[in-house]
């Protein structure tokens, strides 16, 4: 016994351990912290759960274009726990975005950011984007045909930035197209970049929350005043303080150990996601739907209209980004009761039923092709004969009306061609249908020239109705002279 001691006394003198532990585990915290404040601490537990099982998929999961998806598949079937592991990395990482978004959350009702603490919220900022980014690469990971297409999308929103935008765009994808190179480059950055990177901010970040202390439960008619905060912050803690360990700390533990029972049992009930198709760009009926915590966004990039599609893909994520920070610059003081700022309760309500009114929306998946759509009808066509009739068929049977809806049928991925002939020319289509574009498979060796031009002919009648009704004449000429 007295040799342990000695052991430890040593080691202490060596390492400072005990002083440190007295710093992190029992600094004095303020009363009446409760349930909400546990939200933090879980994220980095969800954070670390990351970390482990993410280095344990990482002895079995091969990076390259040839192997991932037969790697996975070996982890998902074969491997010891494999399925669990996917399984709980799976659900580690919804609980991670999760829990960070509901601590941002509480952190703003309870303008938590307000002065001396507005470096912790905007470490936290950083701290945010970066589990969206480990989020965003984990997907491609997973190397089958869904993943791909978020990629797609992800690489063609970047493109869309002036000037730098082609260069992002190359960087995300590690060339022009999505390739083995593409898998390779984002599994060094969910590998080793980002969490690089989460680790240098969460380290700022907890050091900052140890500096400044936990925030008071905020009080109605207290406001954070700078001159006099840090003074009366003290004196409150010298009165009333508590030591974390184990007067506040009891809550995130119980919690904690909650979150990991529920993790283990999704892992084990559910497990890892499934596993679509492999990657295959020729195969048209990919089912393009992110993760769950990408559903909204891709919900937005779907029900836009092409015309305000990159200002919002482009300015949307960097006026969020922007709000983000101005919010302690500009808020530092004042009133931090969410009932005396009710704005930000009003705030937040929006944004949550924004992103759930979206999520519900991406699970309908009005983007991906409809592969349902119907034949045009003869009232839409205009035709029951001729090459306008056979293009209208073609454009049902070679999977255009999959993408493309014309007076309200068909699927929504790509633009509407109700009036298409207004914005092309014959030629400009007969390009277009033949060469495809980056959402749109090329058709040019899959349709005969005489289809191409049926589908042209048939486009071609796709035209706004003109009142005095020669536009319609000439139309009807001009298609019957084919
Ligand atoms: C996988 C979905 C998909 C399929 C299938 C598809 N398209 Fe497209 N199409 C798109 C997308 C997306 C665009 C927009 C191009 C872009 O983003 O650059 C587009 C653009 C077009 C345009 C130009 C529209 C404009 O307003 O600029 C025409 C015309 C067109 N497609 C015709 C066709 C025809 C005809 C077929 C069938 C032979 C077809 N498309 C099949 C997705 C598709």
């Amino acid at each position: 016994m007295k040799l342990l001691r000695r052991i430890w006394h040593e080691f202490d003198d060596r390492t400072g351990i005990a002083s440190l532990w007295e710093w992190v585990g029992c600094h004095p915290v303020p009363p009446g912290t409760g349930w909400w404040y546990v939200f933090g601490s879980a994220t980095l537990l969800a954070f670390i759960i990351q970390i482990v099982t993410g280095i344990a998929l990482a002895t079995m999961y091969v990076p390259s274009a040839a192997h991932a998806y037969n790697s996975l598949q070996y982890i998902s079937h074969q491997a010891l726990l494999g399925h669990f592991l996917r399984g709980l990395h799976y659900f580690g990482a919804s609980a991670m975005v999760l829990l960070v978004g509901i601590h941002v959350m509480r952190v703003f009702l309870h303008g938590s950011y307000k002065y001396p603490r507005e470096l912790n919220w905007l470490t936290g900022v950083v701290l945010l984007f970066l589990t969206l980014g480990m989020a965003f690469t984990g997907q491609l990971l997973r190397w089958d045909n869904v993943a791909v297409w978020s990629v797609i999308v992800g690489a063609e929103q970047a493109g869309r930035a002036p000037v730098l935008g082609k260069y992002i765009a190359h960087f995300i994808l590690a060339g022009d197209t999505v390739g083995g190179a593409t898998l390779t480059r984002f599994f060094a950055i969910h590998v080793f970049m980002i969490p690089a990177a989460i680790f240098a901010f969460l380290g700022a970040h907890l050091m900052l929350v140890l500096k400044h202390g936990i925030s008071e439960p905020p009080v109605a008619g207290r406001p954070v005043d700078p001159k006099t905060y840090r003074k009366w912050y003290e004196n409150l803690l010298e009165r009333e303080g508590r030591p974390f360990w184990l007067d506040a700390a009891w809550r995130d533990a119980v919690f904690g150990v909650a979150m990991i029972v529920v993790l283990v049992i999704l892992a084990v009930v559910v497990g890892a996601p499934h596993l679509a198709a492999p990657p295959d760009p020729t195969i048209m009926e990919a089912y393009p739907r992110p993760d769950w915590y990408f559903l909204w966004y891709f919900a937005v990039l779907a029900l836009l209209p092409s015309s305000l599609e990159t200002p919002v893909i482009l300015f949307g994520p960097l006026l969020f980004g922007a709000i983000l920070i101005l919010v302690p610059i500009f808020g530092s003081k004042g009133e931090r009761h969410p009932l005396r700022r009710p704005w930000a309760i009003g705030t937040v309500i929006l944004i949550w039923v924004t992103i759930g009114t979206l999520c519900i929306e991406g699970e309908r998946a009005p983007w991906s092709p409809d592969f349902n759509a119907q034949p045009l009808s003869t009232q839409v066509v205009g035709a029951t004969s001729g090459p306008v009739y056979e293009g209208a068929i073609l454009f049902h049977k070679k999977g255009c009306e999959f993408c493309h809806s014309i007076a309200g049928q068909g699927g929504h991925r790509g633009p509407d061609l109700t009036y298409v002939a207004d914005r092309l020319t014959p030629a400009e289509m007969t390009i277009r249908i033949a060469n495809g574009a980056q959402l749109m498979p090329a058709f040019g060796g899959i349709l005969s020239s005489e289809q191409l031009n049926d589908l042209v002919s048939f486009l071609k009648t796709r035209k706004r109705p003109v009142p005095q009704g020669n536009n319609v004449q000439s139309n009807a000429v001009a298609s019957t002279s084919h």
